[in-house]
């Protein structure tokens, strides 16, 4: 949660950190706030709400120094207020600091300082950081903050910048994202690759303990002990564009349109001469072979994905698998041994659930894959082996084309598997492999025609509640469903397997109760129209994701949402784009922002 950024070069500073906390603002956005360290002092401008509310403020105000620090928000300590919006400062208010994370043992730390005669002015965590560089600086920034977060536990990706040493900046982390870049015209730190690549694609992810020191002349990095380490860089050749709607009136419709791209994307260069490879993973079929369990770890949508992975794993490669959701994980007793692999799935790559789960799991010593969307982010680092999905950068809060990203992946992996084990042959995977590529170009015709999946939106706009059902394949694809419709419009939506309607949801159904059903042809099709029927008698309005060419399935519902036929095992990548088509529909016919619902942030760095 949180984004930070920062500039200092030969520029004014202002207008890059307000562009670069928009290209954030899905980090949080409930505040944000701005220091510039100019000739005429550290000058702090904050605001409560979005960046929008900040950027005009900041126009009205001669900010004109060319080092500065910014911060989006999302608040963990202390409500969102411009009072607890960052950067936060020193009791002389002479240093300025952004941070994101969570100082765990915060509490402690400001009695200490409050004893020592330090005064608070916000209920932030991040406040004491401030003082703490204020108590340890002797003149020497880079040490300051050197010393301060020796003292401090929890997760941070900090910025500290001080009106003694005007044009540096400061930059540290641990467990949160923080990149560094060089450009033309100065240094550049940002939570996200996405605010500096305008100005260079060439990107430091930094690791863990690892400090910077960012000047106009350009960035040192040091260790933990203040040894100078020459850091690896990274090349970022991705289109720029990802972080502009592209002439779409929002991310998430744009991004639910890439979603033919990332498919293919996903699949190019998997299948070498009739062979499926996977080369990040490091292993060989001899090593996969010895696999006898699959855990999968994720949360929210990813889970969603570990769902459908569970099915194919369990079909194909015949491994027992489990999905766990990376909360529980934690503090649960998994059963993981060293012949266990286990699959970390998630978009940002550092859902700090997810990111514990993994540690534990590599304790345990099992084998661990991290499936995530970002380069160099700590799931990828600290996997044994990691697939990029290629979804590129995602914006919009809720999450659409990493999940199909993901889903794909996961597919791949689950052909691997069952390829290892011998338990397809090569014609099988090939044939399958085609099929799989296929689904681009049906989600393109799902895409070309929304008029069924609108006009069922404006049937279901004003419910109170809904309830998606499916079976199979079809089960998992609902889960998603229900998450990306009650995520961003509000409206409360469960999902159940459907042969479970009769063991209680049922009861909820009264005269037109929306229920969206994923009723598409396969080995279930019998069975949930069995079920449409149960829901109909008592009065549901049904609304189905069936196989384009049915004629019959009209008979059962109110209407009729077509998808091309495919392989039902791939049902989750086809049905779930009109689910995610519906969902924001509703979400913009009940006026809420698609991009940035309420209470959410796209990474949740917190436990
Ligand atoms: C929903 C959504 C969330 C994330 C979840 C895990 O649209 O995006 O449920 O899937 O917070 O995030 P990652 O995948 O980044 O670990």
């Amino acid at each position: 949660m949180c984004g930070i950024v920062g500039y200092t070069g030969s520029l004014a500073a202002a207008p890059f950190l307000i562009e670069g906390l928009r290209k954030l603002e899905y980090r949080g956005y409930d505040s944000a706030g701005v220091a510039i360290n100019g000739e005429g002092g550290l000058q702090v401008v904050r605001r409560k709400g979005k960046v929008a509310a900040l950027a005009q403020s900041v126009k009205s105000m001669d900010l004109n120094g060319t080092c500065g620090i910014g911060h989006t928000r999302w608040a963990t300590h202390g409500k969102p207020s411009e009072v607890n919006a960052h950067p936060h400062t020193s009791c002389d208010g002479k240093i300025a600091v952004v941070h994101n994370g969570i100082i765990e043992n915060f509490a402690e730390l400001r009695e200490k300082l409050e004893d020592a005669g330090h005064t608070f002015a916000s209920a932030t965590d991040t406040e004491v950081i401030a003082h703490l560089v204020e108590e340890a600086y002797m003149g020497d920034l880079l040490s300051a903050v050197r010393t301060a977060t020796e003292r401090i536990h929890g997760a941070y990706g900090l910025a500290v910048t001080c009106e003694n040493e005007p044009g540096v900046i400061i930059v540290t982390r641990k467990d949160s994202p923080i990149v560094v870049g060089q450009g033309e015209t100065g240094a550049y730190v940002a939570s996200d690759m996405i605010a500096v690549l305008e100005y260079t694609r060439d990107i430091v992810v930094m690791a863990d303990g690892q400090f910077a020191k960012l000047t106009p002349a350009g960035v040192e990095f040091f260790d933990m002990y203040g040894k100078p380490v020459q850091p690896e860089i990274t090349h970022i050749d991705w289109d720029v564009d990802t972080a502009e709607k592209g002439g779409y009136p929002d991310f998430m419709l744009k991004e639910i349109h890439e979603q033919p791209r990332v498919i293919r994307d996903t699949l190019a260069g998997r299948m070498v001469g009739g062979h499926l490879s996977i080369d990040e993973l490091d292993m060989t079929t001899e090593e996969l072979n010895l696999i006898e369990r699959v855990t999968i770890i994720a949360c929210g949508t990813s889970y969603h994905a570990g769902l459908v992975a569970q099915k194919l794993i369990e079909h194909w490669a015949r491994i027992p698998t489990t999905v766990s959701v990376a909360s529980e994980f934690r503090y649960d007793d998994p059963i993981i041994t060293p012949t266990t692999l286990v699959v970390a799935v998630s978009q940002s790559g550092e859902t700090a659930d997810t990111l514990a789960a993994i540690r534990d799991a590599r304790v345990k010593g099992a084998k661990v894959f991290g499936i995530t969307n970002v380069i160099g982010s700590p799931v990828a680092r600290e996997s044994d082996g990691v697939i990029y999905t290629k979804a590129n950068k995602e914006i919009a809060v809720a999450s659409t084309k990493s999940f199909l990203g993901q889903v794909v992946s996961l597919t791949l992996l689950a052909m691997l598997l069952a390829q290892a084990k011998g338990r397809m042959r090569s014609n099988e995977i090939r044939a399958l492999f085609r099929q799989l590529a296929e689904t681009a170009q049906q989600v393109e015709e799902i895409l070309s025609d929304t008029t069924a999946i609108d006009e069922a939106a404006v049937a279901c706009k004003d419910a109170a509640s809904a309830l998606f059902i499916g079976r199979g394949m079809g089960a998992a694809t609902s889960y998603e469903g229900a998450l990306k419709l009650k995520e961003i419009s509000y409206l409360h939506a469960e999902a159940y397997a459907a042969g479970e309607m009769k063991h209680g949801p049922i009861a909820l159904i009264s005269d037109g109760f929306p229920v969206i059903a994923i009723a598409t042809k396969g080995p279930v099709y019998d069975k949930v129209v069995s079920n449409l029927q149960e829901a109909r008698a008592r009065g549901a309005k049904i609304v189905v994701v069936a196989t384009e060419g049915d004629e019959d399935i009209k008979a059962h519902a109110d209407h009729v949402i077509y998808i091309p036929k495919v392989n039902d095992y791939f049902i989750p990548i086809t049905a779930s784009v009109p689910l995610q088509l519906f969902a924001r529909a509703i979400a913009l016919l009940r006026g809420c922002d698609v991009d940035q619902p309420r209470n959410l942030a796209k990474s949740v760095t917190v436990e």
